[in-house]
């Protein structure tokens, strides 16, 4: 069996997309299984430097299909811009990426709602979402008042529906003195999304089901991290999906027991954007230093991200809830230049001590137990095998080993596709 899952272990922008992009040469299908275009995937190589919002990190490869799973959400309208914006940088036409029917579309209302439900939550409330409609699709789609990629493929259902629940909407949005919408404009907008779509959305069980009983190379792309997930991650300062690998089986359509290996992308020190606690957030100099050297500022957004250190006791609760089997260790360059790095063994709760890591106001009120390590300063970026990394960057890594019980696959020491250290 290759079915082979790519998950996030913090709180997102580990470099799934380079770990991804890696592994995705050799595989026959890739699957983005939740999330939508709020998700900010680098990948550097030999066709250029891209941010993948939707698409699958498997694109660059012609002989790769890659699909858009029914886990997700779909803004058409940013689909076509970075579909693109890939053309015009790489220089050739993209003909591989398709769209589950039952992946749910992100309509502009949901956007506008974002944004002003966002707007109405107090300063502590705040998500920190990317406005890009995210939650208020996903909602729908839970409500059942959602439309989907295969509703714009027949006009008389899409109509049917689109009467049904936009009266609804434009309630919500008269409540927030937004724009509404009539039928007519949704139906033309859909018709225009069809015209460029129409034929990349597909039922994609069939598909699947032949590549995982003819034991085809999959490969299971997830966006965010688990720290964000709805249901295990800081609600409510969470995305609306599940990034980890149950939301990868959920999403893709492909049972559990398919599954071979878990990566789990883990930063060598960690960021996080938006709202909610985030334990070891530094505020002094070593953060400022992380964020500058490690580049720390929002794929999607721009926005600075805010950098910490390692925290062992998320990442250890992330390599459980995802049964990781390899972790793909990223960004060990960025400490290159630290006389000392720490890492977060536990945390201090109302006087006491925990190990393990609780829910998000507990998280609220923990203080980071650090360990200390001395740093190996020294240039890591041209490394390529074990051998050739300090001593001391071998012994942090396999601090972390023993300490998550999860053996490092990958180790990266750049940005870019070959520098890639695989033990
Ligand atoms: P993702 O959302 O998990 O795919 O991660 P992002 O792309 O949002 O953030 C990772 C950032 O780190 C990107 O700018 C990558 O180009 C960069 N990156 C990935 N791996 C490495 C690495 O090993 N070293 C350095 N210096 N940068 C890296
Ligand atoms: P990748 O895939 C980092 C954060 C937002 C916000 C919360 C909910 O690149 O790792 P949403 O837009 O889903 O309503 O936002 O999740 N967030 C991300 N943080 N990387 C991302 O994606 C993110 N996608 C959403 O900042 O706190
Ligand atoms: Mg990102």
């Amino acid at each position: 069996m290759s079915v082979n899952a790519v998950v996030g272990v913090q709180w997102g922008d580990e470099g799934k997309g380079r770990i991804v992009d890696y592994l995705a040469k050799d595989a026959e299908l890739v699957i983005r299984f939740q999330g939508g275009d709020n998700a900010g995937h680098t990948v550097i190589n030999d066709q250029g430097k891209f941010a993948l919002h939707i698409i699958p990190s498997g694109v660059f490869n012609p002989d790769t299909m890659n699909i858009v799973s029914a886990g997700t959400v779909v803004n058409f309208d940013t689909m076509a811009g970075e579909i693109d914006h890939i053309e015009q940088v790489s220089g050739r036409s993209v003909d591989n990426v398709f769209i589950d029917r039952r992946a749910h579309l992100i309509m502009p209302y949901h956007c506008l709602l974002d944004g002003a439900e966002e707007n109405k939550r107090s300063d502590s409330q705040k998500i920190g979402t990317t406005k890009r409609g995210i939650g208020p699709c996903y909602s729908d789609k839970a409500a059942r008042m959602g439309l989907r990629a295969g509703d714009i493929l027949d006009e008389d259902w899409l109509r049917t529906r689109i009467e049904l629940l936009l009266p609804k909407k434009n309630r919500d949005l008269e409540y927030y003195g937004l724009k509404t919408f009539t039928v007519d404009e949704l139906m033309e907008l859909c018709a225009r999304w069809k015209a460029r779509f129409g034929s990349y959305i597909i039922d994609s069980v069939p598909v699947v089901r032949e590549a995982v009983e003819s034991d085809k190379k999959i490969l299971l792309e997830g966006q965010l991290g688990i720290m964000r997930d709805n249901d295990w991650g800081i609600y409510p300062y969470t995305t609306s999906s599940n990034p980890t690998v149950a939301g990868a089986c959920n999403g893709a359509g492909i049972a559990p027991c398919r599954i071979s290996r878990v990566y789990g992308v883990i930063k060598a020190y960690s960021t996080s954007v938006g709202g909610g606690p985030y334990m070891t957030e530094l505020f002094d100099s070593d953060g400022e230093k992380l964020r500058r050297i490690g580049g720390e500022f929002g794929a999607t957004t721009g926005r600075p991200r805010r950098c910490g250190w390692l925290d062992l006791v998320a990442a250890d609760y992330a390599c459980y809830m995802n049964g990781v089997t390899d972790l793909a260790l990223t960004k060990l360059d960025v400490l290159d230049s630290f006389e000392t790095i720490k890492v977060c063994t536990g945390y201090m709760i109302d006087g006491e001590y925990y190990s393990y890591l609780p829910d998000t106001s507990y998280q609220e009120r923990a203080k980071p137990v650090y360990e200390e390590w001395s740093g190996w300063m020294c240039d890591t970026t041209k490394c390529r095998t074990w051998e050739e990394l300090p001593e001391k960057a071998r012994a942090y890594i396999l601090a972390i080993e023993e300490k998550l019980h999860t053996h490092i696959t990958y180790i990266s020491v750049g940005p870019e596709r070959d520098q890639l250290i695989v033990r």
